[in-house]
């Protein structure tokens, strides 16, 4: 697979980083990760402007990939040399600091930043998705800027680990009693016919999935009420699901093997899965249409 570092395309094997990046050192970028239908990226500009404002946030100056016409002849490389032209795929782009010194302040004004990118064949967990996944709750430890999308992972992924070791798909995280979001979702929840949420801020990502979702439940009056709910009122959502890049959307069954509803994924989770996934192959679509 070819992946794609600081203007130069090689192998991913021979793609490496000197030891002092600051992404190895500190944790110290951010990433965004796109889907794509037959080589069409989906929700190009929101993925953008989320990483302009994680940059901003962190105070790295926007290298050239952050501007749509480099990202999209990024990704036309990826896609056509990794043979992934065809179907669903993922790009994943990621920017550091850069090398310097290991030293916590900031390097020298003009330090170049790291800037990475690699294309993934992905394949969609549709046969999860018929029946339903299970999930965990699990402390939200993570900082509070959970807003920017860092590539400092960590809480997530000791949560994530903690649900694969119950033979669950994703973890609820909790801080201060709510649901803040899942280790790499949102999470939706919905009580009496109306969709509940934890609104936008510093405590989640602003999923772009998330937001889509939420504008096709406007769009099929589907009430929508961005409060986020308790860990108590788990056990009295009549339906619950992920909404992310990777998920889609995807109905959580049951929480720490308790059932959600009756069990089996719900009608309005259903339903905005069907929409989002019209939606998701048509805008690709039209994206390849353009000139
Ligand atoms: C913590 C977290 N929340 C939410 C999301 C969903 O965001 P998006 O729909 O933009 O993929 C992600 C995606 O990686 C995530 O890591």
């Amino acid at each position: 697979m070819l992946a794609y570092l600081n203007g130069q395309y090689l192998p991913r094997s021979s793609a490496t980083i000197p030891v002092e990046d600051r992404g190895f050192i500190f944790g110290d970028g951010v990433y965004e990760v796109w889907r794509a239908v037959n080589g069409r990226l989906f929700e190009t500009d929101r993925h953008l402007a989320r990483l302009a404002f994680g940059l901003r946030e962190l105070r790295i100056a926007a290298p050239d990939i952050a501007r749509r016409d480099i990202l999209e002849a990024v990704a036309d490389r990826l896609f056509t040399e990794s043979g992934l032209l065809d179907g669903e795929a993922t790009l994943y782009v990621e920017i550091t600091r850069g090398v310097a010194p290991r030293t916590h302040q900031f390097p020298p004004v003009g330090t170049a930043p790291t800037i990475f990118a690699m294309a993934n064949r992905f394949n969609p967990p549709n046969d999860v998705r018929s029946r339903g996944a299970s999930a965990i709750t699990a402390p939200d430890i993570r900082w509070l800027r959970c807003d920017i999308k860092t590539i400092q992972l960590l809480p997530n992924v000791m949560a994530k680990q903690a649900a694969a070791e119950r033979g669950a798909m994703e973890a609820l995280m909790i801080r201060d009693g709510v649901v803040t979001e899942g280790s790499h979702a949102n999470v939706l929840g919905v009580i009496d016919g109306v969709i509940r949420t934890h609104p936008l801020g510093n405590l989640i990502l602003p999923g772009i999935t998330r937001a889509v979702v939420l504008e096709i439940a406007h769009a099929l009056s589907i009430p929508v009420h961005e409060a986020a709910f308790t860990e108590r009122d788990i056990a009295r959502l009549n339906e619950c699901f992920l909404a992310g890049t990777t998920a889609d959307v995807m109905p959580i069954v049951r929480v720490n093997d308790q059932p959600i509803g009756s069990g089996a994924p719900g009608p309005i989770t259903v339903r905005l899965f069907n929409e989002f996934r019209a939606y998701l192959d048509a805008s690709c679509a039209a994206a390849s249409a353009s000139p």
